[in-house]
């Protein structure tokens, strides 16, 4: 199928369009991209593709929608916004030009306006999702650390000066669940509670940059069992538990690293620890967990609840933070009741 003829038949309804299905980053050779990510009248610099599915299966096919070299035109974007369709895809050996596609863009509209817009937020958080996806991938992890930290610093000082704009954050969350874009939202929802506290600086990125690599042990642990569609058996609940370890080790191994603070590091070792000592993987009593530890197992925690997962649909923000306050461990509520209250508040709309 030629791109002319995928566009002529998207605009007549011949194709019908896919989501991106949970679980897709890892296997696929194609990742998503959201539409207004891209820059209307500029040149693209890597193929789209549209995700479509196939006639009488139940299979799925990437036709190419856009050439490299092809100009983005806004017809483009428009037609897409009528069909419903947000993301497209790119080939996953594209990454690294995707990167700096968009890294130009957010130059471009930083230059255009101080203010933080949701698109600005997007392209941001798309940005950041595909460095930490070349990051997670790749054996050397210093210069992707250098750029989200950098990126973390940006965004931060950003919503300080702008402060109506951390609220915006609640309408750019991504809503299927794989571990880059767990972890970018982490990121945003962090650092932007934390500026709505009016937190220092530094706390601030230190809680974004723990969003960003909380998890990272979890590349370690089989892909079938973050996948899977039931119940874990206590062996491979084990296994999984032990990711906060494997997270701490693999960011600790790395000298490259020594500029991430070392608080991130305590963090993505602590996010599983229980306001009432019940958590793993020492089962810390809130008096010697480290005081954004409470913060970032609450952030968690939601961003697990309202994120699809395979097992389950998400749950509405409100039904999340109702479990929030209903959960409690073997000796009290496992989440910090002050930061729950705060977290309500930067939750609620103005
Ligand atoms: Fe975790
Ligand atoms: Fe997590």
């Amino acid at each position: 199928m030629s791109e002319g003829s995928v566009r002529d038949k998207l605009l007549s309804s011949e194709i019908r369009t896919l989501h991106c299905p949970p679980g897709e980053a890892g296997s696929s050779p194609y990742a998503p991209i959201h539409v207004s990510a891209l820059i209307p009248g500029e040149r693209i610099t890597f193929n789209l593709y549209l995700k479509v599915a196939q006639k009488e299966t139940h299979d799925f096919a990437y036709p190419c929608f856009l050439k490299v070299e092809e100009v983005w035109d806004r017809q483009w974007q428009d037609l897409l916004a009528q069909k419903d369709i947000h993301r497209l895809y790119f080939l996953k050996e594209d990454l690294g030009s995707v990167i700096s596609y968009l890294n130009n863009h957010l130059q471009l509209l930083s230059h255009q306006t101080k203010k933080v817009t949701r698109k600005l937020l997007v392209i941001f958080s798309e940005h950041l999702n595909l460095s930490i996806r070349l990051a997670f991938q790749s054996s050397g992890l210093g210069p992707a650390v250098q750029i989200a930290y950098k990126q973390v610093e940006t965004l931060i000082e950003k919503l300080q000066n702008d402060p109506p704009a951390v609220k915006l954050v609640w309408m750019i969350l991504y809503h299927d669940y794989n571990l880059f874009n767990h972890s970018i939202n982490l990121c945003l929802l962090g650092t932007a509670f934390m500026v709505f506290l009016k937190k220092p600086r530094k706390e601030c990125l230190d809680l974004g940059l723990a969003g960003l690599f909380h998890d990272i042990g979890m590349t370690h642990v089989p892909q079938e069992l973050l996948l899977k569609g039931e119940p874990l058996t206590p062996e491979e609940r084990t296994q999984v538990n032990h990711h906060p370890m494997l997270g701490h080790r693999l960011l600790s191994k790395h000298t490259s690293l020594t500029y991430l603070p070392h608080v991130v590091l305590r963090l993505c070792l602590e996010h599983h620890e229980n306001a009432d000592g019940s958590g793993y993987p020492q089962g810390l009593p809130l008096s010697r967990q480290h005081p954004l530890t409470r913060v970032i197992r609450l952030l968690d925690s939601y961003d697990s609840l309202t994120i699809n997962r395979p097992y389950r649909s998400a749950y509405k923000p409100f039904e999340a933070i109702k479990i929030l306050q209903e959960t409690n461990g073997p000796r009290g509520s496992i989440y910090d009741s002050e930061t729950l209250k705060q977290f309500i508040l930067f939750h609620a709309p103005d």
